[in-house]
């Protein structure tokens, strides 16, 4: 009752495809339940600083518990409160200020040092004089209805100017009319049912799409491949692909579109929608296909009754511009092993007002940054270097983290531990959510046995055990839930591209009750700093605990002599999703004998890996823990354990995802795919055009992997 329904050509709300959480919600019906909920509850609300159990049973906390002490709810509500009075959209003056003054603020924390980073990169705005909007045509093409161009501005923020209406950013120019063909939720499958089984031709025709199931650039890329004149969003449009955005750097012409879409995209809302769909003609809609709004969802093309000689027309007037970012980079040096990087990164660019997205995560960076400052003062130095990040441009396609993993690629394959990233940190109120490479599974479940739970009444409860009773990994095991990375935010090029062990973590919503993805009123202008003052954390105390978990991985990855890193979680990480693609190839049994495709080699490579990672592990205990050099060499097979999972020739058409046991779905980059060079090339295998072909493709993937997890069990071996 609260799937809070959505069309992507409105939804997909003022951006593109880029890396974003998880799309949007309907946010019509959920901008009122909530808009309605934060005037009841306007008058109490109140924010009563708790005192923090202290989350160790150490009669003296040691360093971790200090520093997990210093995190303050208090001061993350003052930093929210601070740095989302004002839209922060990438480019803008206001967020070169805010970028500053997070500069200023990290260096007076007594870090060693901060620098504002710039790349000038292509971004896209809306025409201020010309507004984008969709319109209905009658037969003399006179516009008899416009979208809205705009959302009215919440209360208290009616005099901030620098408001961009919603808007999907790199969108190309042009007002094509057509008929209006309703796609469902754009799916690869969805466009296949539409043509082979309804024998609808998209081409030429503005395709509409129901919120939900995939990211919005795969279905824009359906729509483009399907011939309608909708929409196309890809992420990252790079001017200078693979290289850093600097002063030097060879740039294609914008105009070139080197991977721009090359069709306009808009989005539109709830009441739009209903406007839009209400008179749709054509067959009536395959079962599954029906949304929640009170339209008969029928298929079209066009319109039907009085109005079937209409037309529908989008007029996007957006430019692209090459326009500077800025990154902000704090530095506490590492006292014994400053040649070792943690990263601790978040984006700092907002829609809107960005009170959750990013800057509920902004705050937590912020004070954890002061927290590692403080402790610093005491005499403390890290045994590794720490890295603090403030990414621009996020939301235009993670933009900033990415430009500086390019300028600084090769220095951090040698050099990155771990990369925590630091997006919004809460998207609902039930519990905690992780989401992270195998190896961190372990430290994971240690720092969260170490913060206390934010739940009022579970004063004496730790998170992980909060945590534990309401997300129960049950099939897996009896601990809480965690999931593999997909993406849609800035630990992308880390983790996918250069193989850098990474996570990251927030509070979330129920994922069986509210079956919504991401958040209500996500990325729109009602996301403010009262939306997570009064409704979803009031006391601050959830964003605490995230906080106290995102800087206690990032405390004990560069504090500890031994990296806490765990191969055996990898292995069993391997087994499991050896055996999900197996299942998943066997769907076609006639094909498997027939094409004689085998998984046991990929098999044979997992138990010897499981097996390396195993005796690695026992070796451990036997480690004289007081030799450095010995230590450096275990950590350093323990570091680059992930790297060894990176081809160098990247995915089929994909060069920049380049790890071989995850990266996002190729039809839905918000999911994570396990091994999905093998995925992608079982995918829709059914119907391909030359089915040898296509399996010699399967098998020439599974050698991929294979090859790919063995040499990886190989980097565990003793060195002699
Ligand atoms: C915005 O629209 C105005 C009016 O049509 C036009 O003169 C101007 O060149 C446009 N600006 C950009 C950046 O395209
Ligand atoms: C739609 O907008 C166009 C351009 O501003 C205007 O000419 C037209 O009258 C508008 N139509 C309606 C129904 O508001
Ligand atoms: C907005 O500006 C008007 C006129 O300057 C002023 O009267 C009003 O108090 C302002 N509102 C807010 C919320 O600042
Ligand atoms: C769809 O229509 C376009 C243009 O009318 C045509 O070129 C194309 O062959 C059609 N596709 C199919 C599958 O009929
Ligand atoms: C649905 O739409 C029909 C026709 O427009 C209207 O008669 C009916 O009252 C609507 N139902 C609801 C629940 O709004
Ligand atoms: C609709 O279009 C048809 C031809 O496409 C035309 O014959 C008819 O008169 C039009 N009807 C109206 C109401 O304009
Ligand atoms: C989690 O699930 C396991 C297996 O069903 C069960 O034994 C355990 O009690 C559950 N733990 C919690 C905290 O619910
Ligand atoms: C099938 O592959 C196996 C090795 O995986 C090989 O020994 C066998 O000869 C192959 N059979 C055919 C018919 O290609
Ligand atoms: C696994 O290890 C065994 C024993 O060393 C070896 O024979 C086998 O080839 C290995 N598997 C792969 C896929 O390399
Ligand atoms: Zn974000």
């Amino acid at each position: 009752m609260f799937p809070c329904l959505h069309f992507d050509l409105r939804q997909s709300s003022r951006v593109v495809n880029m890396g974003r959480e998880s799309g949007h919600v309907g946010w019509i019906i959920c901008r009122f339940v909530v808009l309605a909920a934060i005037f009841l509850t306007g008058f109490i609300i109140g924010w009563f600083g708790r005192p923090s159990p202290v989350p160790s049973t150490a009669e003296t906390p040691d360093r971790l518990d200090q520093f997990l002490l210093q995190i303050q709810a208090q001061n993350i509500r003052q930093y929210l409160r601070d740095f989302s009075r004002l839209p922060h959209l990438a480019g803008t003056e206001q967020n070169l200020r805010l970028a500053e003054r997070i500069r200023d603020d990290w260096a007076e924390f007594g870090l060693d040092g901060v620098e504002i980073v710039s790349y000038d990169v292509l971004l896209s705005y809306p025409n201020q004089s010309r507004p984008n909007y969709i319109s209905i045509l009658d037969t003399h093409r006179q516009e008899i209805f416009n979208t809205s161009l705009s959302e009215p501005v919440p209360e208290g923020y009616e005099n901030i100017s620098d408001i961009v209406p919603p808007y999907n950013a790199f969108s190309a120019q042009g007002q094509p009319e057509g008929e209006l063909v309703y796609v469902n939720y754009g799916r690869t499958e969805d466009f296949f049912q539409l043509e082979r089984d309804m024998g609808i031709n998209c081409s030429g025709k503005i395709a509409i799409a129901r919120y939900g199931k995939i990211f919005r650039g795969n279905k824009v890329k359906n729509a483009m491949l399907a011939g309608a004149a909708g929409i196309i969003l890809r992420r990252r449009p790079p001017l200078t692909p693979g290289y850093p955005a600097k002063e030097y750097t060879y740039r294609f012409d914008p105009e070139e579109g080197v991977g721009l879409p090359k069709i306009p995209v808009h989005p539109i809302g709830y009441d739009d929608a209903v406007h839009l769909l209400k008179n749709m003609g054509g067959a009536d809609p395959p079962s599954g296909w029906k949304g929640a709004l009170n339209v008969s969802y029928r298929i079209g093309p066009g319109f039907t009754g009085h109005a079937h000689n209409q037309s529908v027309r989008l007029n996007v007037y957006s430019t692209n511009q090459v326009t500077r970012i800025y990154n902000v980079i704090g530095k506490i040096q590492g006292a014994e092993e400053p040649d070792r990087y943690v990263i601790l990164g978040g984006h700092r660019d907002a829609w809107v007002f960005g009170g959750i997205d990013p800057l509920s995560g902004a705050a937590t960076v912020h004070e954890i940054a002061r927290s590692a400052g403080t402790l610093l003062k005491t005499g403390w130095r890290p045994r590794r270097t720490m890295l603090f990040a403030s990414w621009d441009a996020e939301e235009f396609g993670l933009l900033g983290s990415t430009e500086w993993a390019e300028e600084n690629a090769k220095i951090l394959q040698e050099r990155a531990v771990a990369y925590i990233n630091a997006d919004s940190a809460i998207e609902g109120m039930y519990t905690l959510r992780v989401d992270c490479t195998p190896s961190l599974h372990t430290l994971v479940y240690d720092i969260t046995k170490k913060v206390s739970s934010p739940e009022d009444g579970e004063e004496s409860l730790s998170l992980y055990d909060s945590w534990h009773k309401r997300d129960n990994w049950t099939s897996e095991r009896n601990a809480p839930r965690i999931s593999k990375l997909g993406s849609g935010s800035d630990f992308e090029a880390y983790f996918i591209r250069l193989g850098i062990a990474a996570g990251r973590a927030r509070y979330t919503k129920n994922r069986v009750t509210e079956r919504y993805s991401s958040y209500p009123l996500y990325h729109s202008v009602y996301e403010t700093f009262e939306l997570v003052a009064v409704w979803y954390d009031s006391s601050f105390r959830r964003l605490e605990a995230v906080a106290r978990v995102r800087a206690g991985l990032v405390f004990r990855l560069a504090d500890s002599r031994l990296l806490p890193l765990d191969c055996e979680e990898y292995a069993l990480a391997l087994q499991k999703y050896s055996k999900v693609i197996r299942d998943l190839a066997y769907t076609h049994p006639d094909a498997i004998s027939m094409y004689n495709v085998s998984f046991d080699p990929l098999f044979s490579a997992v138990q010897n890996f499981t097996k390396a990672a195993r005796d690695f592990h026992q070796r451990l205990n036997t480690l004289d823990t007081s030799n450095d050099l010995k230590m450096r060499m275990v950590n350093d097979q323990l570091m680059y354990l992930e790297r060894a999972f990176v081809d160098p020739l990247g995915l089929p058409g994909r060069p920049f995802y380049r790890h071989v046991i995850f990266a996002p779905s190729s039809h839905n980059k918000y999911a994570g795919e396990s091994f999905p060079g093998i995925y992608d090339a079982l995918f829709g295998i059914e119907h391909a055009v030359d089915a040898p072909l296509a399996w010699r493709e399967v098998k020439r993937q599974i050698s991929i992997a294979t090859f790919t997890v063995q040499a990886a069990a190989m980097t565990l071996t003793p060195p002699a």
